[in-house]
């Protein structure tokens, strides 16, 4: 049976982009795969970047991200999901993949670069990022791995240490592919300045469980195709964001008509807003009302989230167990 793994870092209030990219895929794989797709808010990685870390908010950010997954329609009941720093067993394999790991493969990977860049004293734990990356996958042996393109050096990089292993130790974990979600189109962010959250703050964003009146005063003022000048000036949909976004949250005949109305002027872009934030309200209003009900009842949350942590240590004590036999460590009796 294959097996599905992915980690979601526990920043904050997720945008479309991730919706979209990620969390979406995430439901569908969960469909087919039940409890062999399992998923996990990758706190232990957080901590890693001072930048964005910041100690009063994690545990508070993990259990968002929990309910905002949840409320996008995964249903912890059928797959895994959990919180990282309650399943161990991830330190503990990461600390035999750190022996195994060259420190100048570290070093190449293009995300410890731009972000070591930036800092005046790197924390060693930006650097070893991808080793822990490498055991949250293979301690699940899991085989497939729905990410981002950003993250293809560092599934490559777990390739290499599952290879690594094996060869030192004997045939025991396999080399897992990364898959990218279907329609991972790069989704502009509402300022107009490249992809949702690559830029700055959260003027670029526009966050699922964000309330519709504020994701309304940011696509209200968003830059649309600057041929439209006028009212009556033609215009580009493929070269305007607002298009774009129809394309995720409005119906065939609704994107049929915004986008021959803005090639004849027939329409003005305030009105293709207006019907942009009726596909938005369609698809998210839902999503928000769920995740009041969730937040309502904590309990439940994390009573779901420490049945996920169960199932998972099920399946990573007894890898661990073969791992810690396999490097010589003296079994305790
Ligand atoms: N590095 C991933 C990201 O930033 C998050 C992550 C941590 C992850 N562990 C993982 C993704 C394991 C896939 C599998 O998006």
């Amino acid at each position: 049976m294959p097996r599905v793994f992915s980690g979601i870092q526990p920043t904050g209030d997720p945008h479309i982009g991730n919706y979209f990219g990620a969390m979406k895929n995430y439901v569908r794989l969960g469909e087919e795969y039940g409890k062999n797709s399992i998923y996990c808010v990758v706190d232990l990685h957080a901590i890693t970047n001072p930048a964005a870390y910041d100690p009063a908010q994690l545990s508070k950010r993990t259990f968002e991200m929990a309910v905002a997954n949840f409320a996008a329609g995964l249903d912890p009941s059928k797959v895994t999901f959990f919180v990282q720093s309650q399943v161990p067993e991830h330190h503990e394999l990461s600390w035999v993949f750190t022996a195994l790991t060259p420190v100048g493969e570290l070093e190449r990977m293009t995300q410890y670069k731009d972000k070591s860049e930036q800092l005046e004293s790197v924390p060693a734990g930006l650097l070893m990022y991808p080793v822990l990356m490498a055991a949250d996958i293979l301690l699940y042996k899991a085989d497939t791995v729905p990410v981002g393109e950003d993250q293809t050096q560092h599934i490559e990089l777990t390739r290499e240490i599952a290879r690594k292993f094996n060869h030192a130790y004997g045939e025991t974990f396999p080399e897992p592919k990364a898959v990218y979600a279907k329609d991972a189109l790069r989704i502009p962010g509402v300022d107009g300045h490249g992809k949702m959250g690559k830029s700055k703050g959260e003027t670029s964003t526009l966050g699922i469980l964000e309330p519709l009146d504020s994701i309304w005063q940011k696509v209200r003022v968003a830059p649309t195709d600057p041929a439209r000048v006028r009212r009556t000036d033609p215009g580009d949909p493929d070269k305007c964001l607002i298009g774009d976004y129809h394309k995720l949250f409005s119906d065939l005949p609704t994107i049929e008509t915004v986008y021959a109305g803005c090639r004849t002027a027939g329409i003005g872009c305030v009105d293709c807003k207006k019907m942009l934030m009726e596909g938005m309200r369609r698809e998210l209003e839902p999503l928000q009302a769920r995740a009041a009900d969730l937040r309502a009842d904590p309990d439940l949350v994390r009573d779901a989230l420490e049945q996920g942590a169960k199932e998972a240590r099920a399946i990573a004590q007894p890898v661990m167990e073969e791992v810690r036999e396999k490097v010589g460590f003296l079994k305790s009796r």
